[in-house]
């Protein structure tokens, strides 16, 4: 079996493998340690041209090599802060209206993508697979393929991919898509993102599709497929149960004096629906007066992105709305919303989630949201609490057991809470069962061990 090469604009360290980092990074770097291999990135930082050309940086943990190079300001702005997070991603999740598109950030883009990939070209031995990681590197298989890379290149897009009508406000929309037929394998999260693919492929490029989804277009063949993301449950409730006596569950619970807590965990990104489900929140507390004072929303929110434009306007309109909603209903000795910009330790979180009566997951769009999925891992099977997950969201698909709303419906969102506040032990724990058989059915690794025995299958050459 030839090595594991991963590609992706984040690498973990070596340190975070060992269990402090999300659970993907772990089994990214199980498959690494199988077969031995190089996770190949950026290493987070902005650098000098001196220093980023001068790299990778190679750090050795057993079989498995750390390379990764520093970006110089120039290529941050156009290739990370520019073309991936300010156009890119709006468009993926639906936001044409937060949108900007600059020729200079996407030639930026697609050289930054060009220069790793011939950077990587030299770390590669011939039996290598490669896999690479989301949407900041969709040219990348284009780009090693020009280097003469001829070994087998797979993709997981860990984003929705839109419609067509959505991704046209991308000028060059179908460069990337024929960018994304130079892999051999493409996975998505969810059904409806491969068939959103496939649609552009057979109304707008010309192409076929198999029924069994084999793709030809731009000259070239290659195959999709759905993996779903997942957790390793039973690892998370293990985790959540250990630290459940901690000093800081303690402290949390004492706060309570007995209220119930809904939990909600997000990067502060315009795609969680976090002004959506605050006012949601706020109708809880205007249409059920007896929960006023006695129910508590923890919504952790770590910045992100900070540097680009719209994050800054989406953390501004949340502190308002915090600060309004905390403004009318707070009381001497209550605070309805408790907003925290603070990242927390992952045992942390799944020790706080036990102690929660109700996991409020809302996003406008999403891949997958592994937070939904860890909340119901880290649940008592005894007195479970409640998840009220976004239709939106790619778990929704599997996570029948949840009480699933439209985030953009503020009253059905309040009816859920209500629901799910009242809901009796027998109930919570029939659905706790259904959705953690899902998660056990298709955990982290049979994502990712499916992933790679299909690219592993892609007959060589047979792309062109
Ligand atoms: C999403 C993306 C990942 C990205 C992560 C954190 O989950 O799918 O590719 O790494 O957000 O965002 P950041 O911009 O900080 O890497």
């Amino acid at each position: 079996m030839g090595r594991l090469i991963v590609v992706s604009n984040r690498v973990a360290t070596p340190t975070e493998t060992k269990g402090s980092a999300g659970g993907l990074a772990v089994g990214v770097f199980g498959a690494l340690k199988d077969a031995g291999g190089v996770w190949f990135g950026w290493s987070g930082d902005v650098v000098s041209e001196t220093v980023a050309h001068a790299g990778p940086t190679i750090v050795h943990e057993g079989r498995v090599t750390f390379a990764t190079v520093g970006l110089t300001r120039k290529d941050y702005d156009q290739y990370y802060r520019g073309f991936s997070n300010a156009t890119l991603w709006p468009v993926f999740h639906y936001r044409n209206d937060l949108a900007r598109y600059e020729r200079d950030e996407y030639a930026g883009y697609r050289r930054v993508n060009a220069w790793l990939a011939h950077k990587l070209t030299r770390l590669l031995e011939p039996d290598d697979i490669i896999w690479v990681h989301d949407y900041h590197l969709i040219p990348f298989a284009e780009a090693l393929r020009a280097e003469g890379v001829t070994n087998r290149i797979g993709f997981f897009l860990h984003i929705p991919f839109p419609a067509p009508q959505i991704i046209f406000s991308i000028p060059p929309h179908e460069e990337l898509v024929k960018s994304l037929c130079c892999f051999d394998l493409l996975g998505f999260q969810t059904t409806t993102d491969q068939l959103a693919f496939h649609d552009y492929i057979t109304r707008h490029a010309r192409g076929t599709v198999s029924a069994d989804d084999r793709v030809e277009a731009f000259g070239r063949h290659l195959r999709t497929g759905v993996y779903r993301i997942g957790v390793f449950p039973d690892e998370i409730a293990e985790q959540a149960q250990r630290y459940e006596s901690r000093q800081h569950v303690l402290d949390l619970k004492q706060s309570l004096e007995g209220r119930k807590l809904i939990m909600s965990v997000d990067r502060l990104d315009y795609s969680k629906g976090l002004v959506e489900r605050f006012r949601a929140f706020e109708q809880l507390l205007e249409r059920s007066p007896e929960w006023r004072g006695n129910v508590t929303l923890v919504q952790i929110a770590p910045p992100t992105r900070s540097d680009v434009e719209t994050y800054q306007l989406i953390r501004q309109e949340l502190e308002g709305e915090a600060g309004r909603i905390n403004g009318r209903y707070s009381g001497l000795d209550y605070t309805p919303i408790r907003y925290l910009n603070q990242r927390y330790d992952r045992w942390k979180l799944m020790s706080l989630f036990r102690e929660s009566q109700i996991g409020f997951v809302t996003p406008l769009h999403d891949g997958m949201n592994l937070v939904a999925k860890e909340y119901v891992a880290a649940q008592n099977p005894d007195d479970p609490g409640v998840l009220v997950l976004s239709i939106f969201a790619g778990a929704a698909a599997e996570l029948s057991g949840s009480l699933l709303v439209n985030p953009h419906d503020a009253i059905g969102m309040c009816e859920a809470l209500q629901q799910a506040l009242s809901m009796p032990l027998k109930e919570r724990q029939r659905r706790h069962q259904v959705n953690m058989a899902a998660l056990r059915k298709n955990d982290l690794g049979v994502w990712r061990d499916s992933f790679l025995r299909d690219l592993r299958s892609v007959p060589v050459g047979e792309g062109h």
